[in-house]
């Protein structure tokens, strides 16, 4: 009888966790660069990471601004029958959004569109939504549907479908963005999608986690809990910073070979899986590129030789009295055209660069953030 417990509370755990595997597709960046527009988009989209957390007002929010290196996205369904979307999973914003038949922007013709004339379950909404972004703005109508996420369904899900988009996204690989951050950051109103799952009980536990891998396949969203395959040791927790409808941590230091080098008595740091760098002030930026002896360009980017990255030192990050050291092969990129950095200017942010190193836990439930050395 014990043993048979047992084994029916394992089944119920392994059984409710989903995994959604993520792709991390060809980048912005590359898609533009094999076209020969890199520098024109960066030029008429400079790409400004602090942007994004702006504060909101009454007319506009600025979740997202043309970042040419977010590249994590998975597949989900809207409607019935399901029609399938690309979206980028951001914890920096709180909207469900994907473009339309509606829409002729030409970033709506390099993507899937939603055919509410094609769903038995949508419902419509008087509400329209716009959401302004640093790059552009996207805008469109508002409705209810049925949302398929791997084996799940969310019902009576609200979501934005557009019928202008700025340029800036035509280049994405992903459709549209499925936001995982905290209610009051909607533009649309409603109840977010995460949320959702938790309230209509088709998960677990009150969270959800993210392995981030360095490769193409491999990456994975877990709703509902933790996927210990994908981190060793344990998982450091951390309790959200204030209350905010972002994911903020406090952050002690930053510290190379024990000299505090950014930070400096403590800062608050934005966790967000649709930053793909780290994201600090320009005088601790700057004092961590020359750490590294990096050199930054107009454009603030920083190089190093690539020959010397294996002799750099961990930067490590203090939260909550842990250290998480992070080793050039995790804050060094290498393209084709050399090496750099993963810090740049703006408000702090952990974004990719750090949590492809750390598997990193979102505890809606308690209110924490949880990091453990990604495997
Ligand atoms: C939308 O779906 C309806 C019903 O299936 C179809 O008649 C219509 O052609 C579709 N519109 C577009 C633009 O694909």
């Amino acid at each position: 009888m014990k043993s048979a417990l047992v084994l029916l509370s394992v089944l119920a755990v392994s059984q409710g966790i989903i995994r959604i595997p993520l792709m991390r597709g060809k980048s912005a960046r590359q898609a533009l660069e094999e076209r020969g527009l890199f520098e024109e988009y960066r030029r008429k989209f400079p790409h400004s990471p602090a942007a994004k957390f702006l504060p909101q007002n009454e007319q506009s929010s600025v979740p997202l601004t043309f970042d040419p290196r977010g590249t994590y996205y998975g597949e989900i369904g809207i409607g019935s029958p399901p029609q399938v979307f690309k979206v980028l999973f951001d914890t920096g914003s709180a909207d469900l959004w994907i473009p339309s038949v509606s829409c002729t922007s030409s970033a709506c013709e390099t993507h899937s569109k939603y055919n509410s004339s094609a769903s038995s379950t949508f419902q419509a909404s008087p509400n329209t939504f716009h959401i302004s972004y640093y790059s552009g703005f996207i805008s469109g109508s508002t409705g209810y549907e049925l949302v398929k996420i791997s084996d799940l369904y969310v019902e009576h899900q609200i979501f934005g479908f557009t019928d202008t988009e700025a340029g800036f996204l035509e280049f994405q690989p992903w459709d549209g963005i499925l936001g995982l951050a905290f209610p009051g950051l909607s533009n649309e109103g409603g109840t977010p999608l995460f949320n959702n799952l938790w309230n209509q009980g088709k998960i677990p536990q009150n969270m959800f986690s993210m392995y981030l891998s360095s490769s193409v396949e491999g990456s994975v969203l877990v709703l509902g809990g933790l996927d210990s395959t994908h981190y060793t040791g344990t998982m450091n927790w951390i309790p959200l910073y204030q209350t905010s409808n972002f994911w903020n941590i406090q952050i002690q230091s930053i510290t190379i070979n024990g000299n505090t080098v950014a930070c400096s008595g403590s800062c608050v740091a934005t966790v967000d899986s649709g930053t793909s760098l780290i994201i600090g002030p320009d005088r601790d930026i700057n004092n961590i590129n020359g750490w590294l002896g990096a050199s930054s360009d107009a454009d603030g980017v920083a190089s190093v030789s690539c020959s010397i990255t294996n002799l750099l030192p961990d930067v490590v990050f203090n939260i909550n009295g842990y250290s998480f050291a992070l080793p050039p092969s995790a804050y060094i990129m290498q393209s084709g055209s050399g090496c750099t950095t993963g810090f740049a200017s703006g408000s702090w942010i952990l974004g990719e660069v750090f949590m492809r190193q750390f598997y990193t836990a979102f505890d809606v439930g308690q209110n924490r953030v949880g990091f453990a050395q990604a495997v």
